[in-house]
Order: C-alpha cells, then structure tokens, then sequence
C-alpha cells in the first residue's frame, strides 16, 4: 500500500473529531482554515465556536463593523488576518452573491488566501484535487522520503510540492490533506515523533537511518 493510503487508514481510526471536519461549507471552513494559520488547535478551537455561533454565514460576517471583528479577535494575534476575513466576506458577499467560492482559481484571488489555504477549502468543500503544503506536510515528506533539501529555500519549496502533488490521492483529495496534517501533528511531531507506533515506519527513510530530528533542513537566512 502506499504512503496516501496508509495515512488515510490510519487517520479514520485514529483523527480527532474537529468541528471543521464534519461540514463541506466553504465559510465555515475557510474561518477554522484562517484562525489555525498561525494558531494551535486548542488555542483556536473556542474562537472559531465563538464566531460561528456570532456569525453563522458570510452574509452576517460581511455585514459586522470592522471594530466587533478585531475584538472576537482579540487574543489571536496577527490582527490583518480578521481585517483580510472581513474584506473577504464583503467582496464574496457582492461578487459571489454569499455563496462562498470552492474553486482553488477563485480562491487564489481573495485576500489573505494563499496556496495552503485554497488548497485546503477547495479540497475539504469540493474534493478539488490539490495538496496543501503546510509545515506538517514539509516533515511527513522529508521524513519518509529522507530529503534534506531546505524546506524555506525556493528550490526546496518547489521540490516539495510537486511531491505533495504526486502523492495526492486523487480520488480522495480532502481525506488525504486531512490524514497528512492531522499524522504530522499527532504522530509524526517536530520533537519526540512517536516512531514506536508508526503505521508507515517500516518504508520511512528518517526511521530506517535514525534522521527524524535532522528533518526537516531548515537553514537561516
Ligand atoms: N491546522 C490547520 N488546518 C487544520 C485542520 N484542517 N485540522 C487540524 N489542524 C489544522
């Protein structure tokens, strides 16, 4: 079996039950996507219950003053990321009529959406096949694959995604991001990667030459 389908087994008995993963809505999805970029689970989780409850579809987002946003807000840091939500919800409120888009294309053009972030609402809300490259993804990969190619240099950003790309399930985009993110947060950690019950230890690279904690290569620039 390869690398996908292993994770993908793995992640359906071993997944946490996250209040984003039982919905295919865009919006709802975009705002866990958005709260978690530079947010852990935990810290993000009653931010995103807070908001939702406040504000249920991007139609009521769109309509909130800036001031009520920032200050739901409050605690998260990075306050451009709740003013970029809101002009956001406004230009999908007036060009998309408050059906929040799914394809990558169209999310790619909104503010404070970058190629992680449309790559994971297109294939979460759509099954559109695109792998999201995030620092999860960047240590599974190096891992497995033993590459020690600088992860925050352009040629290692390229090489890893394109191998993200091929790795991709394409039947089963959205469950496969899913299992990538949720293996490298749980299991295959930054520090103390619990190899002892790893599902895919026995083909992965890192493991076989006792090189987890050297990948993967960042360099300082
Ligand atoms: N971090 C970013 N996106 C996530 C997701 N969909 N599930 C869990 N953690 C995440």
């Amino acid at each position: 079996m390869d690398l996908s389908s292993k994770l993908i087994t793995w992640y359906t008995e071993n997944k946490r039950d996250l209040p984003w993963r039982n919905t295919t809505d865009a919006y709802t999805i975009w705002l866990s996507e958005i709260i978690l970029q530079q947010t852990r689970v935990e810290q993000g989780l009653p931010y995103f219950n807070r908001f939702l409850e406040r504000y249920s579809t991007v139609t009521d987002f769109a309509a909130a003053p800036e001031d009520d946003i920032l200050k739901l807000w409050q605690g998260l840091g990075y306050y451009s990321r709740g003013r970029n939500m809101l002009k956001t919800a406004q230009l999908v409120q007036e060009h998309y009529n408050g059906v929040f888009p799914v394809k990558y294309e169209q999310l790619l053009r909104l503010k404070g959406i970058g190629e992680y972030t449309a790559a994971a609402v297109s294939s979460f809300a759509a099954n559109e096949a695109k792998a999201v490259v995030d620092g999860n993804v960047y240590r599974v990969l190096a891992r497995y694959y033993g590459i020690d190619e600088p992860i925050n240099l352009p040629k290692g950003k390229k090489l890893f995604q394109q191998l993200a790309d091929e790795v991709l399930d394409q039947e089963r985009p959205g469950l496969h991001n899913q299992a990538m993110m949720e293996f490298g947060a749980m299991l295959c950690k930054p520090r103390n990667p619990a190899c002892g019950i790893c599902p895919v230890r026995l083909s992965c690279v890192a493991f076989k030459l006792n090189s987890t904690t050297a990948l993967p290569v960042k360099v300082n620039k």
